[in-house]
């Protein structure tokens, strides 16, 4: 069978990496969560105090980019690869609501976006990867054998953002949330550099009422339709 490249893009909340990891696990591919990356430059953005009240010090940040480093590690006990910030394990910490609220604005800084495309693109050289995020399909592997766009209400994912986050013992609104993912949505898809965008050649994926069973079989199918093609 083809090893083949997958991206797979979308709204914030729409589940593209639940799908992405066990679509990655079940063909035996790499997986990469893009967002993690630039949610790791934004927590060390954060730690450098380079977000103060209101405004990001883009330049501080630009300045510093060549001291930060990244990696993902597989983690024995669940399976799961997880990032490393500078050699430091910031799975956990990269999903609070302070990062969520500051990576819109770190992604749109253009000397970040090139410095992780270009590791995301080197981590896809030999193919047999799952990659999720905003511009795989459009700017990191524009020619993906699959792309997916998936799509969902903003109230059906606030409200799966919502549970995740009460789960984890945050103390967080649902309007909060709602809020949050509303805002992201509008600077991901206007922001300058790479926007969030559907390809033109991507799949569009509407899961406001799909239960991840069927999402999962449905995507299954087409990437073993285009690797045994
Ligand atoms: O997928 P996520 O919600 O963890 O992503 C966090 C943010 O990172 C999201 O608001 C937009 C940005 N992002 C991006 O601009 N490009 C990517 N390829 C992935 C994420």
């Amino acid at each position: 069978m083809k090893r083949i490249t997958i991206a797979i893009d979308g709204f914030s909340s729409t589940g593209k990496s639940t799908i992405a990891k066990q679509l990655a696990t079940a063909l035996n591919y790499v997986y990469v969560d893009t967002g993690a990356m630039y949610r790791a430059v934004t927590l060390y953005a954060l730690l450098e105090n380079f977000v103060s009240e209101e405004a990001l010090d883009k330049r501080a940040l630009i300045g510093a980019l060549d001291t930060i480093d990244l990696n993902f590690e597989l983690n024995p006990n669940s399976g799961k690869s997880e990032i490393r910030l500078n050699g430091k394990n910031v799975e956990t910490e990269i999903r609070t609501m302070a990062v969520s609220k500051w990576v819109s604005p770190v992604a749109t800084v253009k000397e970040v976006r090139e410095k992780l495309v270009a590791m995301q693109q080197q981590m896809g050289v030999e193919k047999g990867i799952v990659m999720d995020g905003r511009d795989i399909g459009t700017v990191v592997f524009p020619d993906a054998e699959l792309k997916i766009f998936m799509t969902a209400s903003a109230d059906a994912r606030a409200n799966r953002r919502y549970k995740e986050l009460l789960d984890k013992g945050e103390q967080v609104t649902f309007d909060e949330v709602l809020k949050n993912v509303q805002e992201r949505d509008h600077i991901d898809s206007t922001r300058e550099v790479s926007p969030l965008r559907k390809a033109d050649d991507a799949i569009v994926f509407d899961n406001s009422d799909m239960g991840l069973k069927e999402q999962f079989e449905r995507i299954h199918n087409y990437a073993l339709r285009i690797m045994v093609a």
